[in-house]
């Protein structure tokens, strides 16, 4: 539909049918077993249902089809309905969660990973997914770590870019895609205490130089949406917030798609103490520019009250409504409303997005440990393997996010090491549940019934195991339910059991390998203590016994890093490498009395934000500069040689680190500024250059403008964030 035939269409609508495309209902509506994916409110009652612009939460070639097909038949504009769904990382193939895929540096390997999402998606009928999410997290108890790509605003920024341009292609129309969401805008990650949905006090250019920026860089690849997130910050609700909504996106950032909120966020600003009621949340969701109130109620409910009353204009409501069309459009969805679907088929895992999967896997694995070379297995043709834990043989490696993963496609750690072993020279043996007794998940309470018994049963069965075998492979972490929305914890230790199961391992005096199932950074000092190797296997999704077994198998060597900082406790969060200096930083060695310090525990990370072991090792020449001076519209080249001096082949991510010495306003002591991965053969050396320019340098002035200033910078080229030597420049 060209641009004049789509508003002589808006013109032609009644006034109830306008505000009815600026509604989301539940797919609960249409489905009664959608996916709820917020709190449920009320009923939308028949009027609703006939003239809802979009729903989420439903998928499936068939029903989906059949949904539109009376909805369309119903509608009086037959404008069709637009469907909309969490694909987080992953529909039927599912990837590692988002965390894991930071952990790849491998934006391409992203990209392609969302494309086959979109594919997946779009061919059981969905229109939009809610993703990326953009969030920048610092903090390991925020359960929603796990749906962001780590703790850097410049890998976040590489990661949203490719997932918008992998979920959305070239064109919107193709059937191949559907459009992506940036989410939560903004600062969600930022919640006091790591606690989920909480208040938001950010500086102003704190806000802007580090939590705005992977939104910013996304928004620049036209995604179709944007999600407001649920907190508030600086005491305004996101959701109701007319300077983050009306001019930092649409004027600043240039946003032209369509916002829309997060579940139930309108009314919720009632409880904020923001919004009297629902009418006057409406109110303040309108004006703050929200296109889309997703379940709430209050714009089905009041909106059009408001237009007749002229609180509202009908401008902008017109204007609402307009965008919602023009998706629609984009979408190729008044040619074919059911783009995309075949029914036939519907979304089906094929060879080609295994394969991708397992490779993302494999490279999203971060070894941190490896005492005497514990890894990679294979030490004989007779070795042999115990894989042990709640972990070894379980489906459950996708995340919450992932409802639409089918365990048939799940290949477990155990299963993969089958197809790679002699069955006598492997075991397994459960350990202990996942679970101590009643922990608290997203889902409710975990009860399990002689919890006491079945563990001290399962643990003898282990301690049978672990005597027969020469290695063992321990499988522990933290259950999916755990991490992902409103599973903020106090603590980032392993379960009790779990940690029981690990010292009765190591009492046997076999050699220890420990995988770590994840979606949050963990206290691993004691692990770390009981174990020969520790690998980070993230949750790996519908490919991850194969691609550990990649890496444990020695096919592969591991070569993912840390995309956040994983602590020594708990009491250290929020931690993340790119603070500011203090005035008395703890010096690196020597007595540190009266400097900024813990008394009990080290400043740092136990496992920093870009660290990672390989199987080989790679040696960095000394980084040069081109030059040591730059003007503004100069280009400047960092330079290292990498050798790969061990005896297999592996990959390495190089990183560019930047620090602005001095500035009107303090600047982080280091901040990701590139990176690359390389694969190197054995012996093999080359060369990597990065180019800085003028606007990597630019920051939140103390004149609040956006610009850099003369002076001097350090730059390293190195392994991780607290690697390498720095070296000197100066801008002019
Ligand atoms: C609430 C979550 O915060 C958001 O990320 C998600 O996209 C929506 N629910 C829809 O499921």
């Amino acid at each position: 539909m060209d641009k004049k035939a789509l508003e002589a269409l808006l013109q032609d609508m009644s006034l109830e049918e306008k505000v009815m495309q600026l509604v989301q209902i539940p797919g609960s509506e249409y489905e009664a077993d959608a996916e709820i994916t917020g709190v449920t409110r009320g009923q939308a009652d028949d009027k609703v249902k006939r003239l809802a612009g979009s729903t989420l939460g439903v998928w499936g070639s068939k029903r989906l089809k059949k949904i539109q097909q009376q909805y369309i038949k119903e509608h009086p504009h037959h404008i069709p309905l637009m469907f909309m769904l969490d694909v987080i990382h992953g529909h039927k193939t599912v990837f590692p969660c988002p965390l894991g895929q930071g952990a790849t540096f491998d934006p391409e390997g992203v990209k392609k990973g969302a494309e086959v999402q979109a594919r997946e998606a779009s061919a059981d009928g969905v229109h939009a997914t809610f993703s990326p999410m953009a969030d920048l997290c610092r903090d390991a108890r925020w359960g929603r770590i796990m749906e962001s790509t780590g703790e850097d605003k410049f890998l976040n920024s590489r990661m949203a870019v490719a997932m918008v341009e992998g979920y959305q292609g070239d064109d919107l129309k193709s059937p191949e895609h559907v459009a992506a969401c940036v989410k939560h805008f903004a600062a969600y990650g930022a919640g006091e205490g790591g606690r989920d949905y909480n208040n938001t006090e950010l500086s102003e250019h704190t806000l802007r130089e580090h939590y705005l920026r992977a939104y910013c860089e996304a928004i620049k690849k036209n995604p179709a949406m944007v999600m407001t997130s649920f907190n508030t910050i600086n005491g305004i609700p996101a959701t109701g917030n007319t300077f983050l909504m009306k001019k930092i996106l649409r004027e600043e950032f240039g946003f032209k798609g369509v916002l829309i909120s997060d579940w139930a966020a309108v009314g919720e600003m009632i409880n904020h103490g923001f919004a009297e009621d629902q009418k006057d949340a409406a109110l303040k969701a309108m004006m703050a520019g929200v296109d889309i109130d997703m379940t709430s109620g209050c714009y089905s409910g009041y909106l059009e009250e408001l237009v007749k009353s002229g609180e509202i204009s009908e401008k902008m409501l017109d204007e609402a409504v307009l965008r919602v069309l023009n998706m629609k459009n984009d979408l190729g969805l008044f040619d074919d409303p059911f783009r995309g679907i075949d029914p036939e088929v519907g979304a089906a895992v094929t060879e080609e997005s295994r394969k991708h999967a397992r490779k993302v896997v494999a490279e999203s694995l971060v070894l941190l440990e490896n005492k005497n070379k514990a890894l990679p297995l294979n030490k004989s043709d007779s070795e042999k393997i115990a894989f042990i834990g709640p972990f070894a043989n379980t489906k459950r490696l996708q995340s919450s996010w992932a409802f639409s993963g089918e365990d048939e496609n799940t290949v477990t750690v155990f299963e993969a090491a089958s197809e790679i072993y002699e069955s006598g020279n492997i075991k397994f043996a459960e350990g202990c549940t996942m679970m101590d007794q009643d922990s608290v998940t997203a889902r409710g309470i975990c009860h399990v019934d002689n919890w006491q018994e079945k563990n001290e049963k399962l643990l003898s069965e282990a301690v049978e195991a672990a005597k027969w075998a020469d290695t063992i492979v321990l499988c522990l972490g933290e259950d999916s339910t755990q991490s992902g929305e409103a599973t903020s914890k106090a603590s980032l230790k392993l379960p009790e059991v779990q940690l029981r199961l690990l010292s009765e391992m190591s009492k046997t005096g076999k050699r220890i390998v420990t995988l770590i199932f994840t979606g949050r950074p963990l206290e691993l000092a004691d692990v770390a203590k009981l174990s020969d190797a520790i690998l980070v296997c993230w949750l790996p999704g519908t490919e991850g016994g194969n691609g550990v077994m990649d890496v444990l198998s020695g096919m592969t060597s591991p070569s993912g890093r840390l995309p956040v900082s994983f602590p020594y406790t708990v009491g250290q969060e929020p931690l993340h490498y790119d603070m500011y200096s203090t005035g008395r930083p703890k010096p690196a060695s020597g007595p540190s009395e009266y400097t900024s310090r813990y008394l009990d525990c080290e400043n740092g990370a136990l496992y920093p934000f870009g660290y990672g072991l390989s199987y080989t090792n790679f040696e960095y020449s000394e980084a040069s500069l081109s030059k040591e001076k730059m003007t503004s519209d100069e280009t400047l080249t960092a330079s290292v040689k990498v050798r790969n001096i061990g005896d297999m082949k592996g990959d390495v991510i190089v990183q560019l680190y930047l620090r602005d010495i001095t500035g009107s306003r303090v600047r982080p002591v280091r901040e990701l500024a590139g990176f690359e991965r390389v694969s190197l053969n054995p012996g093999e050396e080359k060369e990597i250059s990065f180019a800085i320019k003028e606007e990597m340098l630019r920051f939140w002035t103390a004149e609040e403008k956006w610009e850099s200033e003369p002076g001097k910078f350090n730059v390293w080229v190195c392994d991780s964030s607290v690697d390498g030597t720095p070296l000197e420049f100066c801008l002019e």
